[in-house]
């Protein structure tokens, strides 16, 4: 499939996830295969276009990440038109706007979720981006704000006719945040409504549960938490697709895969720490919490997993954390 002139391998990619879908975490889902785009964490357009070096970390991506979507909020045509400019000269093959966000924070500042409720203003700022940039512009919506206000099926086609490549969306209002289930049947509307690709995103926590999704109408498969949970789902989709079982995935694999993504994040955001010489123990500080994060959903549905999560959550160092990994994941590795 294709957003523009950009060619993706596959038709399920990383949803964008602030916190957790950092450059590292996306160089390991993408070593697995079947992911055929990945979406930075949401960066603020407001701090892009001011320069501030924390954001710009937010949107550092690698060659191998490619074809690498960075995803920007804010709710100001000319800003968010700037800030597009910003992300096609750092590389990126595409720029994708939030509309989805729910978080106070976020929708006040009139961004994320809440441009959802200014359609008309919200379309203004997708054809100030897209009249700015060459490269595809694409947006992540929810079903709406509220159950008055499920407006994504007008909101994706006005977005469509302002140019955007290809839209994405979460079927749930921002009222409801995470909870009931997300609404498939209007993706499926809304995808078969537009003339651009359509993206769902929602509860896909089984590689069965993306086959079934794309099987919808949509072009493309967004997936979050079930990424999270389970790094290998593209990757087992993929194999379903082309009629082969989901690949197996064992203690071991899981194991190596923590024990890898410490690795990667001891290279990254290294500025985070002040400077020496408390420089490294706070940069390992920041790497455990990085770990605690995806501990959090890593763990879920593994036999012992609550204990291991309590575990991971009470580590003090890197080192304690690589024995409580190497203790779960990998003793029966070795001992074999
Ligand atoms: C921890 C977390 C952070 C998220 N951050 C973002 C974000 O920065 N931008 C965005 O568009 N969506 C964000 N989302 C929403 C996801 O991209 C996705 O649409 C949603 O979680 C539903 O898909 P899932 O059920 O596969 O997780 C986030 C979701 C989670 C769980």
């Amino acid at each position: 499939m294709k957003i523009g002139a950009v060619d993706l391998p596959s038709p399920f990619a990383i949803a964008p996830m602030a916190g957790m879908t950092d450059t590292a975490f996306r160089r390991l889902v993408k070593r697995h295969g079947g992911c055929g785009l990945v979406v930075t964490e949401m960066v603020s357009a407001e701090a892009l276009t001011r320069g501030i070096d924390r954001t710009l970390e937010y949107a550092e991506y690698t060659e191998e990440e490619r074809p690498i979507s960075i995803q920007i909020f804010g709710g100001d045509p000319a800003k968010m038109a700037a800030a597009a400019q910003i992300v096609e000269g750092m590389g990126a093959d595409i720029v994708d706007v939030n509309m989805g966000c729910p978080v106070p924070k976020i929708a006040k500042h009139n961004a994320g979720c809440s441009l959802m409720r200014e359609p008309a203003h919200a379309a203004r700022v997708i054809a100030a981006m897209t009249h700015a940039v060459r490269i595809p512009v694409t947006v992540k919506m929810r079903a709406g704000w509220n159950e008055e206000e499920r407006n994504a099926p007008t909101l994706a086609k006005m977005v469509e006719d302002a140019g955007a490549a290809a839209i994405a969306v979460h079927g749930r209002t921002a009222a409801q945040s995470y909870s009931g289930s997300a609404d498939w049947d209007l993706v499926a509307r809304i995808a078969a409504d537009l003339a651009i690709p359509v993206f769902g995103s929602g509860d896909c926590l089984e590689p069965e549960q993306i086959i079934e999704r794309l099987a919808s109408g949509v072009e493309g498969v967004l997936v979050g938490r079930g990424v999270l949970r389970n790094p290998w789902i593209l990757a087992q989709a993929a194999d379903l697709a082309r009629g082969l079982p989901p690949r197996s995935v064992t203690l071991e694999d899981r194991g190596r895969f923590l024990l890898d993504y410490i690795g990667l994040l001891l290279h990254e955001r290294v500025r985070e720490a002040p400077a020496a010489p408390a420089e490294g123990r706070s940069h390992d500080r920041w790497v455990i919490n990085k770990i605690r994060a995806l501990g959090s959903w890593y763990t879920k549905g593994l036999d012992g997993g609550s204990q291991l999560r309590i575990a991971i959550n009470s580590a003090q160092s890197l080192a304690e954390l690589r024995d409580l990994i190497g203790a779960f994941f990998l003793a029966s590795a070795s001992v074999a």
